[in-house]
This record gives structure tokens, C-alpha cells and sequence, in this order.
């Protein structure tokens, strides 16, 4: 039995895509199990590059089962534009190789709306979210109204829970914030053709999940988002508005705890972050700019220009906590190639103490100031390195540091964003 999470130890973008990709090879199941399209997750193979949001990245594979778990939030639309993209790009999706949860809730037209006149109510206050309708579709499951894909299989069902939950929504939408009310039929003639072509991709996929790990089958589960996005972890209320962290697995894919075997942290050599919210190591200068470029620090899902700055082992070793992480992949490692000196945030100075881990009030965390460590840099033929033997000295100390302030080793190091520009140190 082999079970093992893979998840974002930062603000997302951490290179989850890729490490879930090269790790797939040795799986046979890929589970999504929370977040949604929110999520941009780039794969590298001979050359091409894929951009997935919905489906598992292990789909890139012939004979692997990639599943949607019951945690995540679908918004059909996508699911079938993310099928279609793929198939142009000569990547079959099929009931073969892509199952999806009966639990899991709908983005629905108004969550859409709803998403972007909230923030826009918001003001400078927004949080910057993906507009994807994300926030409200968990707002509704967890208020116990929202349409699961079971409800959307019944006919019957779908049509009372959406007259009811549309009557409100347009009164809120209207009333609230001065919007557009929505139109029943359309929203209700779109889902009827979705509920067909969704039909043959759902199941009860705790039961198939549960199945594939007792017999012996590698699974593997990929997080979406990261640790300070979590809805409880994160810097509340700049947050995703799900479980992002390990035990956000259990949840979002109907598995005991107790049938999980380890949990890789995915972190970048340095910190990014789209969206608004605290970032204690942001670079608002020329070496941030410069590493955005070196990173093509762009979003995957909006397009959006990332915010950069020093790695932050105070989040890495928050992370590893929280989700009991057995080790990490640092990606990007190539990114810092070429800089003069590199710094890593070893605390933060609070009220003349130092501490270690991230408070959960963002007045505090704005008091918190940044303790580094300096190290030497490297060069930038690093991306070449395939054995960590050749690993320039400086950047090995870069890493010695990570795994001695987390406590957790690194077992993997990412040079670039293809399968093979990567080195395994040792098991995860
Ligand atoms: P995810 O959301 O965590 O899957 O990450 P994204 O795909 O949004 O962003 C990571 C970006 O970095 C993508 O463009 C990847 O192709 C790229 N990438 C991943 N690992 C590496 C690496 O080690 N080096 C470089 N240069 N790029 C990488
Ligand atoms: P991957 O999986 C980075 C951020 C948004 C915003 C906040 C809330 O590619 O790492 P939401 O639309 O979820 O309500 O937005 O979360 N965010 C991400 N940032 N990577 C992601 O996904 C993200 N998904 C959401 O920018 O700050
Ligand atoms: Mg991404």
C-alpha cells in the first residue's frame, strides 16, 4: 500500500503540477481533492507544456486513474473546455481514466457572478481572488444549500434545488449589489446538457479510492493552492476557501488518515504569491522583478503578475507542522542561478522577540519582521545538473538549510520545468 500526498507549502505555484507529474510515474491513481479551477498546474513533457486547472496531472499518462474527489468544486463549463483543450493537444479523457466524485458541490453561473460583485463591493479591501466562483460555491455547501453532481443526475432534484437557490441568489444579486438577475431557463438547459455528458465519469469515489489503496495500488493525491491559502492555516481572510493542508485529503477524498503514508511539501527555492494579503519576504524592488522575470512569475490561471521574494522558512516550517510533511521538493532551484547573494527568512522579529511560526492575526503578522540569513549564490548552469553530486557547494548549503530549520529532509530538487530536470536525493 502506498498512499502519498503531494501539496503546495507556500501561496500556490510551487511547481505542484510537475512534481505530481514526475511522481505519477510510479502511480496508478491521481486524486484531486479540494480547490478548482481556481488552480493552474503546468506540466512539462518533450517539449510541450499543458496547463491544467480541474483534471489530475496525471492524466498526461496512458492507463493511470485520475480522480475528482468529492472536496473539490467543478464547474462543468470548464471541466468540458479542460477535456476538450486536452483532446487538441492529443490527450484522450475518458471514463477510463478520469472519475469524478457524486459528493462533490457545482459552480453554478451565480456563484460566478456572485464572486466577482463581491469583491468588486469589497473595494480596496478585495482579496483578489481567481473570479471562479470559488468562495460562494463553498459558502453554499457549507450553508447546506449548495447542488452536488448526484443532485444534477436527477432531474427532479436539480430543477427545485435551482428554482430555490436562484429565487435568493437574484434577490441578492439584485437587491445587494445593484446586479443583473440571471435567467432560469439557460442556466437550467445548460446543466441538462452537462448532467449527460457528466453521467458516465461519476461514481461514489471514496469506494474506488479505498479499493485501489487496499489493493496495493500507489496513489497519489494532488493538492491544489498551498499552505497559507488554507482556509484555517492561511492568512485569513486572503485565503482560498478550502482545506489545502494534509488533512484536507481525508475530507476531500472520503479516507481515513490512517491509510496515508506521507506527505511531500512542494516549495519554490523562493516565495510568490498572486492576490493580495501579507507577504513578510516580498522583494518590492529590482531583485524581485528580476526573479519574476527569471520565473516567469505569471499565473497560469489569470495571467496575473506574481508577487516575489525570499524563501520564508518560517512558512516552510509551518507547513511541515501542519501537515506532518515526511519531506520536500524544492523547485527552482535554476531561478536563483546567477545571483550575486540569496537570502532565507530564519524568524520574525515580534515585540523585540523572534519567533518561528506564522501568527494567525494579520496585525501581527504585519509587525513581523523578517530575520535573515545570507547565503552565497551560485551559477546558472544548475538547470544542466541531473545528479546533486554536481550540485554547486553554495546551493547544497542552501538546502542543508531548508532541511535543518524544517526538520524535514529534501528529497527532491526541481532545475527546470520538464520531467527529466529533476533530482531525486531519496524517497519521499
Ligand atoms: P502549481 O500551481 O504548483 O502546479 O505551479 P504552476 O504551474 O502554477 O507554476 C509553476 C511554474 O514553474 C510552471 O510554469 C512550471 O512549468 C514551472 N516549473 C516547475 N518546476 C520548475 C523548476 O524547477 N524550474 C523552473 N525553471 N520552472 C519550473
Ligand atoms: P495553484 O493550485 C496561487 C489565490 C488567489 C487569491 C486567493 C483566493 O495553481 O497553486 P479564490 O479564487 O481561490 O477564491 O482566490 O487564492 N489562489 C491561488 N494562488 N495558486 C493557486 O492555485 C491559487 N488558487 C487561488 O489569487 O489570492
Ligand atoms: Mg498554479
Amino acid at each position: 500500500m502506498s498512499a502519498f500526498i503531494v501539496l503546495g507549502a507556500q501561496w500556490g505555484d510551487e511547481g505542484k503540477g510537475k512534481m505530481t507529474d514526475y511522481l505519477a510515474k510510479e502511480a496508478d491513481v491521481v486524486v484531486r481533492f479540494q480547490g478548482g479551477n481556481n488552480a493552474g498546474h503546468t506540466v512539462e513533457v518533450d517539449d510541450k507544456q499543458y496547463k491544467l486547472h480541474l483534471i489530475p496531472s496525471g492524466i498526461l499518462y496512458k492507463n493511470k486513474l485520475n480522480v475528482i474527489g468529492n472536496g473539490v468544486v467543478l464547474d462543468p463549463k470548464a471541466l468540458f473546455e479542460e477535456i476538450n483543450y486536452l483532446k487538441e493537444n492529443g490527450v484522450n479523457v475518458t471514463a477510463d481514466n478520469l472519475i469524478i466524485s457524486d459528493r462533490a458541490h457545482l459552480i453554478m453561473p451565480y456563484h460566478k457572478v456572485l464572486d466577482g460583485i463581491k469583491e468588486k463591493s469589497r473595494g480596496k479591501n478585495d482579496i483578489g481572488t481567481t473570479g471562479k466562483g470559488i468562495g460562494p460555491c463553498y459558502t453554499d455547501k457549507m450553508e447546506r444549500s449548495g447542488i452536488r453532481v448526484c443532485d444534477l443526475m436527477h432531474k427532479e432534484v436539480f430543477y427545485n434545488n435551482l428554482k430555490n437557490n436562484l429565487e435568493i441568489k437574484n434577490e441578492i444579486i439584485s437587491k445587494v449589489y445593484g446586479g443583473e438577475k440571471l435567467n432560469f431557463d439557460s442556466i437550467y438547459n445548460e446543466y441538462t446538457v452537462y448532467a449527460e455528458k457528466l453521467a458516465p465519469f461519476v461514481r461514489d469515489i471514496s469506494v474506488e479510492v479505498y479499493d485501489c489503496v487496499k489493493s496495493n495500488k500507489n496513489v497519489l493525491f494532488e493538492g491544489a493552492q498551498g499552505t497559507l491559502l488554507d482556509i484555517d492555516y492561511g492568512t485569513y481572510p486572503f485565503v482560498t476557501s478550502s482545506s489545502t493542508i494534509a488533512g484536507g485529503v481525508c475530507i476531500g477524498s472520503g479516507i481515513g488518515p490512517t491509510m496515508i503514508n506521507g506527505a511531500v511539501g512542494i516549495a519554490k527555492a523562493y516565495t510568490t504569491r498572486v492576490g493580495k494579503g501579507p507577504f513578510p519576504t516580498e522583494l518590492n524592488d529590482e531583485t524581485g522583478n528580476w526573479i519574476r522575470e527569471q520565473g516567469h512569475e505569471y499565473g497560469v490561471t489569470t495571467g496575473r503578475a506574481r508577487r516575489c521574494g525570499w524563501i520564508d522558512l518560517v512558512i516552510l516550517k509551518t507547513s511541515s507542522r501542519i501537515s506532518g510533511l515526511t519531506s520536500f521538493a524544492v523547485t527552482k532551484i535554476d531561478t536563483l542561478g546567477g545571483l550575486d547573494k540569496i537570502k532565507a527568512c530564519v524568524g520574525y522579529k515580534l515585540d523585540g522577540k523572534v519567533i518561528d511560526y506564522v501568527p494567525a492575526s494579520l496585525e501581527d503578522l504585519a509587525k513581523c519582521e523578517p530575520v535573515y540569513e545570507e547565503f552565497d549564490g551560485w551559477d546558472e548552469n544548475i538547470k544542466d545538473a541531473r545528479d546533486y553530486n554536481s550540485f554547486p557547494e553554495n546551493a547544497k548549503k542552501y538546502i542543508r538549510k531548508i532541511e535543518e530549520f524544517t526538520g524535514t529532509k529534501v528529497s527532491i530538487v526541481s532545475v527546470g520545468p520538464e520531467r527529466d530536470q529533476t533530482i531525486k536525493r531519496s524517497e519521499i
